[in-house]
């Protein structure tokens, strides 16, 4: 196997067989009936299907064929995603202008530019560059940022989750932003993504039609409010430059520091669901879902509704 490439467990058989039957027979069969479709053959619906749960495209990641060693949880992302097409749950225009975009076969997928960074009090929100890849990598090393997570990621997953998270700017316009502290260089990330695994909560069944926004800090930047005002500034661009209406944001039940983050930018609770992406009886597959509309939040000036500088919790 090449370095650099996603490895571990085989897809099972039967995960092989379904994606082969949907990407082989049903959805060319359910072309014919769907004139408004951009692509009708099996490797069209291959290539954006996989690129789509890959982040980009998808032999960037995984050796071909992909049936056969893609990560099962990706292969089961990308079998949701065709799912979703055939019950018309997702826009395959959207999928494959995406898909094409991150192979430079397009300009952006949607009609909006990013600007390379946005100021804040104290840090800088920016695109990602290559000398973020190391302390990108220790982050996602370290079991304690990782807690909440199923596992911590090697090297070559940080390395592909990078450039899967900077991809986002050019197909969605936005993504998750790399936090810089001067001083202290790249401490993590936040910002928004658009939400393309269909998920089980009210409304994430369609595939695309929610953003999400997160976080993830190394540890040396925890307890000094800074994934709150990083995230404040983050969606004072999206509802404003990108004309986001409403973001959701999720986490396991007991990420009791992400829920606060979620809190003090005055988003509301919920409901609880089952992450998807997790086995049934998974500790961490209970997840809570909140909300936050663009009416009636910090769109103008990106203030946060408590801005000020919160305890140091780190002595
Ligand atoms: C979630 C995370 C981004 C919060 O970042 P942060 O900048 O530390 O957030 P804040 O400083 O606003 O702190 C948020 C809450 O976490 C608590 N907290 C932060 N660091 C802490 C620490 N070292 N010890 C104890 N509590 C801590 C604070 O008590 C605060 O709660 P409060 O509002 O009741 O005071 C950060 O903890 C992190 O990266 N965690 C690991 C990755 C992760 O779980 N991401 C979210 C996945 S959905």
């Amino acid at each position: 196997m090449p370095k650099g490439l996603l490895t571990g467990t085989v897809p099972p058989v039967a995960l092989q067989r379904r994606w082969r039957d949907l990407v082989d027979r049903r959805l060319p069969q359910a072309a014919r009936a769907r004139p408004e479709w951009p692509v009708r053959v099996d490797h069209c619906f291959a290539r954006i299907l996989l690129d789509n749960a890959c982040g980009g495209p998808w032999r960037e990641s995984v050796a071909p064929p992909a049936w056969a060693n893609m990560p099962p949880d990706r292969l089961a992302f990308a079998i949701d995603l065709g799912e979703a097409v055939l019950a018309a749950k997702a826009d395959l225009g959207l999928l494959n202008r995406r898909s094409l975009a991150w192979r430079g076969k397009i300009g952006r997928a949607v009609p909006t530019s990013t600007p390379a960074s946005l100021t804040g009090q104290g840090f800088v929100l920016r695109r990602w560059i290559r000398a973020d890849d190391a302390p990108f990598a220790a982050l996602n090393a370290d079991p304690e940022v990782m807690r909440h997570f199923p596992s911590t990621k090697n090297r070559s997953e940080s390395l592909i989750e990078a450039r899967a998270i900077d991809r986002r700017f050019e197909s969605d316009g936005f993504g998750p932003w790399a936090v810089e502290v001067p001083g202290e260089g790249f401490v993590g990330f936040v910002g928004a993504m658009r939400l393309i695994r269909p998920m089980p909560f009210a409304g994430g069944e369609t595939a695309g039609a929610n953003v999400e926004i997160g976080w993830r800090l190394a540890r040396s930047a925890w307890g000094r409010g800074l994934a709150t005002r990083a995230a404040t500034l983050a969606l004072a661009d999206l509802f404003g430059r990108c004309g986001v209406p409403a973001v959701v944001a999720f986490t396991a039940t007991g990420n009791t520091p992400s829920r606060r983050v979620m809190e003090r930018l005055g988003m509301a609770f919920s409901e609880d669901f089952l992450h998807p992406a997790l086995p049934a009886d998974h500790p961490l597959q209970p997840h809570v879902l909140y909300r936050l509309r663009a009416e009636g939040a910090f769109a103008e000036g990106g203030q946060a509704p408590t801005d000020k500088a919160p305890e140091d919790h780190r002595s």
